[in-house]
């Protein structure tokens, strides 16, 4: 089965192309055995850093522009492949900035209807859960706790089976990712935030075993907003404006401690997504805790996660690297997860909408 996926949900256009078992063989498999026969991710950074963040008109030009070139680009790198042999088209309906939705909605739709091929709706995050299923090394076990950090969400979701999802927690302002593009901002550095506070914070890691070393402490110190609070909701914009006091008050030159900041700053996003995580995890006791979303990419929330992982023994899904920012790949293994049941693809294409839904929440 070949299934292609569409993805525009804000400003990455992306076309993948997933190969998966044939129904007789797929269900005598422990497993499913998922292929990634292309996944092409068109960035708009260039477009939208000299705004220093996303301009929906211009991501919505730039996806009516590069999806034509992103599609043959993903076929022709897929051994030569041609739409003919596809069997479901899957596109990211929701949630997401509505120009950018509606632009990939509609060239599925137009596929769909020149091609004669089945056509499916997929939530942009359960396709971000689901980056945990392109591996096929280690599945997540059931139940798995969640964390989905990207730029627009921030959610601890329980999911107890295949497209079952409980909500226990999510921010009540600002998201991880928009926190870090935001402080990004504050800090002069560019955008997208996540990648440049990184690579500002890791110039005081070496800067760090220096002062370690000297036995200096660094001088910094911002909130770790809701740490203590007895739920499992987050909240990220106190930070930011603490950022923002911090800078506007500062004696010192700002590019004398831009990277203590920034060093701080991941420190404290990610101290509060772990603590949160963890409290979660006693609470519910998952078999597997799974990381998702944009700032899944992040080095210091991977490694952290992972020595959680280790103190609960519990199993620790966290995305490549290529999966964890917006892209086809997980769209399509959404598709493939909620359609491997089904006999008839056509006649079932009925019964799957394919709308753009800006507001779509999974749970
Ligand atoms: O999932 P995603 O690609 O798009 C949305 O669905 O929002 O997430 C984008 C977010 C941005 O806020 C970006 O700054 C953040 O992910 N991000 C990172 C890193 N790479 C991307 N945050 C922290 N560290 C990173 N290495
Ligand atoms: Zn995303």
């Amino acid at each position: 089965m070949l299934i292609l996926g569409i993805e525009t949900s804000c400003d990455d256009t992306s076309v993948a192309i997933l190969r998966a078992d044939p129904p007789s063989q797929r269900l005598r498999r422990a497993s499913d055995k998922l292929e990634v026969l292309a996944n092409v991710v068109s960035s708009q950074i260039v477009t939208h850093a000299p705004y220093g963040g996303i301009v929906p008109l211009l991501a919505a030009r730039e996806h009516e522009r590069n999806l034509p070139l992103v599609l043959s680009a993903a076929l022709s790198s897929s051994k030569g492949l041609t739409m003919r042999d596809i069997d479901l088209i899957a596109v990211t309906s929701g949630p997401g900035l509505i120009m950018s939705l509606v632009r990939g909605v509609n060239f599925a739709k137009e596929l769909a209807r020149k091609y004669n091929k089945p056509l499916i709706g997929i939530n942009h995050m359960e396709g971000h859960i689901y980056s945990n299923f392109l591996s096929t090394i280690h599945y997540p076990l059931f139940p798995a706790l969640c964390l989905i950090v990207s730029g627009g969400h921030t959610e601890l979701v329980l999911m107890r089976d295949h497209g079952q999802y409980e909500l226990i927690g999510h921010t009540v302002d600002d998201a991880a990712g928009e926190a870090f593009d935001k402080i990004a901002r504050i800090l002069g550095l560019g955008y997208p935030g996540g990648p440049a506070i990184a690579a500002e914070a890791a110039k005081i890691e070496n800067v760090n075993l220096k002062m370690k070393n000297d036995n200096v402490k660094l001088k910094i110190e911002l909130p770790r907003p809701m740490l203590h609070s007895k739920n499992f909701n987050f909240s990220f914009a106190g930070l930011k404006t603490a950022v923002l006091y911090l800078v506007r008050d500062l004696t010192a030159p700002l590019d004398d401690v831009r990277a203590e900041i920034a060093h701080e700053a991941q420190e404290a996003i990610v101290d509060v997504l772990v603590s949160k995580t963890k409290k979660a995890a006693e609470k519910f006791k998952p078999k597997s805790i799974l990381l998702a979303g944009g700032v899944s990419a992040n080095k210091l929330l991977r490694s952290r996660l992972q020595e959680l992982c280790s103190m609960l023994h519990v199993l620790c899904s966290i995305p490549p690297l290529e999966y964890t920012t917006d892209n086809a790949a997980m769209i399509c293994a959404v598709a493939y997860y909620k359609t491997r049941e089904e006999a008839d693809l056509s006649a079932a294409t009925r019964r799957w909408r394919a709308e753009a839904d800006a507001n779509w929440e999974i749970a």
